[in-house]
């Protein structure tokens, strides 16, 4: 659906959020275009869920009210991105269409009542998709205030139904031809499931015991599959209507993951990535880091943030307060790693309705509220540092020679059960490794298996459970041409149909690594197993022998004392560094922070993470832009050539930072700033 990989370039960041006028009546949308022009709102999202409202009766539209509060925001100079309302199908769908809703896997079929009842591969729910974004598109598709497509919201929905079965089939045929390939794959050999006939295959619905894993993972690329080509059938229905705005929906970014996000990349004009932080500690802003690292690999370039909470961080049970100068740093922070964009959600709180309680950059105490004073004030920043917004000609936004790698599979794989030790999961893996290197003030990539290696020093690979020769190649490549490879436990160990590969651990990867592993002596879920050098392991260690690594950490105790836990081993004029065990998040930090000044992979800006400041930099067309978001306690001087955009401060006299303070300057390169803690007196 791509057309020419050109980078999204606005003319200035977009900002505003998803706006769900439909809550309200004129009056009150007077007084929000009001309060937008005042906070420097520039786009706001329409129509996400507002289908009931757009189709009240099948194929009956009323678009008046939509029409209106177009004219008024256009009227104002605000633009918007226009929504198709495909994640919430209105009562009378479901009821006409009852087929059309999604089953789970116990087999419960669910009613409507919530939002993101579909089936996303029934007939009727897809045909209904196709006939309300034809519509909008005709509409307003060439709308001179529209910036862009949302179609559907945060595409995720399994569904387990006969629709299901059915598709899922299709996608079996088309992946395996015949059935004795499937029957290989899948080892349909044990346990007497050999199919025979297609019809016997099933989604991987409730059974007695433990399913097969080839079907799981199988059934978890089909349903990615399926939901991109929902959503590629609504692209082609906008284009069809002659729209050229670009199209993109909104990721969401993972704490469970149902997108393969590379091929799903590839398919939008502009990535999108809806974003909230899952703690209320300092752990938040890690997390920040993180989603937009993770969403700037998959988008390779610039990408939009299209939702993040103003004024809430919601855990399980309860809301905490996000400050204002949380929310501006977190902002900044999206922005420094590559979004186009500050966009929340959503515009006003609501009064009713299932997220009465969620934040709004017009918050229930409205216009006279802390919260509002705050989106104004970041209203304000943001036109002051659109300078950015062009990425420079090589294309990267970011200085990073560090990358992770990101594998989709691998998370579906860990999440099939009977593995040595269920407990462990990609997310925490990936997102350890990340959070040391955030500790360590170190920039980061993501990259997929296989991509462009070039710039990078360090490529960290946690857990790639399911692996191909392919892969394999291309980390002896990477590590030959003088890279280190820093691979996990759990890496290298089955094909794509989840079989093992035989002749010891880490199975693909064993060569390059240099070792083999005979054995896995999984940890109970308190164990702390001490390494030597100060680090210690849980939930699973290996026993290992050497074929040409070396040993950088032995185990010191347990029933592997004395055994190497961490190898390394020369490869060419690189080498490939294996942990055989869960680093605790200390020992990691520890560790990596080692290895990254071993091999002179230096901070973005000495000293800044020591002082609670996080430092990043954005390179653009004209110059780089260092980030300093100062999430620590007590002020910090900063000096140097460079000029604070936010301030208009020429940097030579230096400044001061406060605590919960943001700079941003623009540098020739960010080790010509300098930061210090404030000695007593000084300020
Ligand atoms: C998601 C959805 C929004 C809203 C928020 C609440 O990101 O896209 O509609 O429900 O969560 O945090």
């Amino acid at each position: 659906m791509k057309g020419t990989p050109v980078a999204y370039v606005p003319e200035s960041f977009l900002f505003g959020g998803d706006y769900n006028p439909e809550q309200w009546g004129e009056d009150t949308w007077r007084e929000d275009i009001r309060l937008m022009r005042r906070a420097r709102v520039n786009t706001v999202t329409l129509g996400v869920f507002a289908w009931a409202r757009l189709e009240p009766r099948e194929g009956e539209y009323d678009t008046a009210w939509l029409d209106r509060v177009i004219e008024m925001l256009t009227e104002a100079g605000i633009g918007f991105f226009l929504a198709t309302p495909t994640a919430s199908p209105p009562p009378w769908f479901t009821a006409r269409y009852p087929d059309a809703l999604n089953t789970r896997p116990d087999g419960t079929l669910l009613a409507h009542g919530s939002r993101d009842t579909y089936a996303v591969s029934a007939p009727a729910y897809r045909a209904a998709c196709r006939r309300i974004a034809g519509m909008l598109a005709d509409r307003y598709g060439d709308h001179p205030g529209l910036r862009g497509w949302h179609v559907h919201n945060e595409y995720g929905t399994l569904d387990y139904g006969p629709h299901a079965a059915a598709s899922f089939r299709r996608w079996l045929r088309a992946r395996y031809a015949d059935l004795d390939a499937l029957n290989d794959a899948w080892t349909t050999s044990f346990w007497s499931q050999r199919y025979d006939e297609w019809d016997e295959i099933l989604p991987p619905v409730a059974t007695q015991y433990v399913h097969n894993p080839a079907q799981l993972i199988d059934f978890r690329r089909y349903s990615s599959d399926e939901m991109l080509a929902a959503f590629d059938e609504q692209v082609r229905e906008i284009r069809q209507a002659g729209s050229r705005a670009p199209a993109t929906t909104n990721f969401m970014l993972p704490t469970w993951n149902h997108l393969e996000q590379w091929s799903w990349a590839s398919h939008q004009d502009v990535v999108s990535v809806d974003h909230y932080l899952d703690s209320n500690g300092p752990d938040g802003e890690a997390h920040v880091a993180y989603g937009s690292d993770l969403t700037r690999g998959w988008a390779d370039g610039p990408w939009l943030l299209m939702e993040q909470n103003p004024t809430g961080v919601i855990t399980s049970d309860r809301t905490y307060t996000k400050s204002a100068s949380r929310m501006i740093r977190n902002s900044l922070g999206y922005i420094a790693r590559g979004s186009q964009s500050s966009l929340f959600f959503q515009w006003r709180a609501s009064v009713g309705g299932s997220e009465q309680w969620h934040g709004a950059l017009v918050p229930h105490a409205g216009e006279g509220s802390r919260a509002f004073a705050a989106t104004c004030e970041l209203g304000t920043h943001l036109e002051k540092i659109g300078e950015m917004l062009s990425p420079p000609a090589d294309g990267r936004l970011s200085a990073a020679e560090v990358a992770i790698v990101w594998h989709a599979d691998s998370w579906w794989a860990l999440e099939t059960p009977h593995l040595p030790n269920d407990s462990l999961t990609y997310r925490d893996e990936v997102r350890g490794t990340h959070r040391s290197l955030w500790r360590a003030g170190i920039a980061t990539d993501v990259i997929g298996p296989g991509a462009d290696t070039t710039g990078y020093r360090v490529i960290v690979v946690p857990c790639l459970y399911v692996a191909t020769p392919e892969f394999a190649a291309w980390l002896r490549a990477f590590a030959e041409g003088g890279g280190t490879v820093i691979v996990s436990y759990l890496s290298g160990i089955a094909d794509e149909s989840l079989r093992i590969a035989t002749g010891g651990y880490p199975g693909m990867l064993r060569e390059l690594l240099g070792i083999v592993g005979e054995s896995i002596e999984v940890l109970a879920p308190d164990e702390r197993v001490r390494l030597t050098e100060g680090i210690a392991g849980t939930e699973w260690s290996e026993r290992i022998a050497l074929e040409g690594a070396t040993s950088l950490h032995d185990y010191a105790e347990g029933v592997l004392a004395g055994l190497p836990a961490v190898t390394q081993n020369r490869v060419g004029a690189g080498e490939a560094i294996y942990v055989s065990t869960k680093l605790d998040q200390d020992s990691r930090d520890a560790f990596l922070a080692a290895q990254m000044a071993r091999v002179g992979v230096a901070p973005v800006l000495a000293g800044a993470a020591e002082l609670g400041v996080e430092a990043i930099v954005r390179r653009g067309a004209a110059a780089d832009y260092l980030f300093l978001l100062h999430h620590g306690e007590g002020a910090v001087g900063v000096s140097g050539r460079g000029t604070e955009l936010l301030t208009s401060v020429d940097l030579e006299g230096g400044t001061v930072l406060d605590a919960g303070g943001v700079a941003v300057i623009r540098v020739a390169r960010a080790s010509d700033i300098v930061i210090a803690p404030m000695t007593p007196g000084e300020k």
